[in-house]
């Protein structure tokens, strides 16, 4: 049987599951028509607000490379480094509803069967901050949005009510989901902040709330490195800088964790995985642990934009893999999802040379009681 690369996600059919992810690739309205027109399989619109937005002066992305023959990273473009990360301190969209709302129409308009997903941001602090998520949830499912994502994770919003303000507050966390539940007719996926102790409780808050899925995760809070020459900042506007997110290489196995966490406390759940993937066997990992769809952003933004490339070679790795597979009588993205969930296990339960001589770290029981491993 020939390879179906499309799947269906919280009850939305995608041609193949990889989306782009909120950002500056799904700023625009021809970045989106482009994106489409690339082959993705799903577009997670930059995040709209209601509060009006003002970046920082100068770069608000730049990308930390690493060097091949030395322990040496930096911001500074060379010949010959590789990939570390990207670093941001960009907010959500500086364009207001009213400039998205026709934008959306039309995108729907000409992909009506590829889905768009709205993400959207209030302020959680009062009423009004919440009746703030409901407008922009109901303008954006008018339009024909697919889908909602809740941006619960921005790690470098100035009010305390917002982004990943809210994702480290589970009540909060479900707070908010549960309003948008209140007027939502599309599926709502609460994209969760990594920055958490035990993400698993913050995910419990959402699915408390109504979620439908969790996106995860969102770029890691990190600063950018001091330059030893000029102990400045290598990102910074008059010598400050504050704190922004970590992307691309760097947080793949970060983000991995998060996932296993995620699909292993909630194994009949719907998980969208994002951390630096550019690559089908990156994307991979995120299937095997559990999740339905994934997301790009770092890999797009350095391939023209919105990574036409990437999504290319994502696609022909997916269709490689599953022609490989065909002996396994795997067909498509759900034959495999999740398979490797349960290998990820406490340290207690890996082997090691003398099984009898280990007690998951605690002394040896004395008496007739048999240890108990943790
Ligand atoms: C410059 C930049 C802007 C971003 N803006 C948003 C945003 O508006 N909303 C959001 O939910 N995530 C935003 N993100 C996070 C990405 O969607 C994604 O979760 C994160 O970058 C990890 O994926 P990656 O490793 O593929 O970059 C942004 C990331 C970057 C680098």
């Amino acid at each position: 049987m020939a390879a179906d690369l499309s799947t269906t996600f919280t009850g939305i059919r995608f041609q193949n599951p990889f989306l782009l992810s909120s950002a500056p690739p799904t700023e625009s309205e021809s970045n989106i028509q482009r994106a489409f027109e690339a082959g993705w399989g799903g577009v997670v619109t930059k995040t709209i607000g209601l509060h009006p937005v003002v970046n920082v002066t100068g770069p608000k992305t730049k990308f930390l490379r690493a060097d091949a023959d030395s322990p040496h990273l930096s911001m500074k473009k060379r010949p010959g480094a590789a990939l570390h990360s990207s670093w941001n301190w960009e907010l959500i969209s500086d364009k207001t509803l009213d400039w998205w709302v026709p934008r959306l129409g039309r995108i729907k308009k000409t992909f009506p069967d590829r889905p768009l997903v709205a993400s959207i941001m209030a302020g959680s602090g009062n009423d009004t901050e919440l009746r703030h998520w409901q407008t922009l949830a109901v303008a954006c499912q008018d339009e024909g949005c697919d889908a909602l994502e809740l941006n619960l994770s921005c790690p470098h919003m100035d009010r305390q009510d917002m982004g990943s303000n809210i994702g480290k507050d589970r009540a909060l966390v479900s707070i908010v989901t549960k309003a948008v539940k209140e007027v939502a007719r599309v599926p709502v996926w609460a994209k969760l902040t990594p920055s958490t102790t035990n993400i698993v409780v913050e995910a419990r808050g959402a699915f408390l709330g109504g979620a439908d899925a969790i996106s995860s995760s969102n770029t890691f809070t990190s600063l950018p490195l001091l330059d030893a020459e000029t102990l400045e900042f290598e990102i910074n506007v008059d010598g400050l800088v504050s704190m922004g997110g970590l992307g691309g290489p760097a947080i793949l196995p970060l983000s991995l964790a998060k996932i296993s966490e995620l699909t292993q406390a909630f194994p009949d759940k719907s998980f969208s995985g994002i951390g630096g993937i550019s690559t089908f066997e990156h994307a991979l990992n995120y299937f095997l642990l559990g999740c339905g769809t994934v997301q790009v952003c770092t890999a797009a933004m350095l391939d023209s934009a919105i990574g036409p490339n990437v999504i290319r070679l994502l696609i022909q790795g997916l269709a490689r893999f599953l022609e490989n597979r065909a002996d396994k009588g795997w067909t498509r993205v759900d034959d495999f999802i999740g398979l490797r969930r349960d290998r990820v296990v406490a340290q207690s339960r890996i082997r090691r040379p003398d099984e009898k001589e280990y007690h998951g770290g605690h002394e040896a029981a004395e008496g007739y009681a048999e240890p108990t491993a943790v």
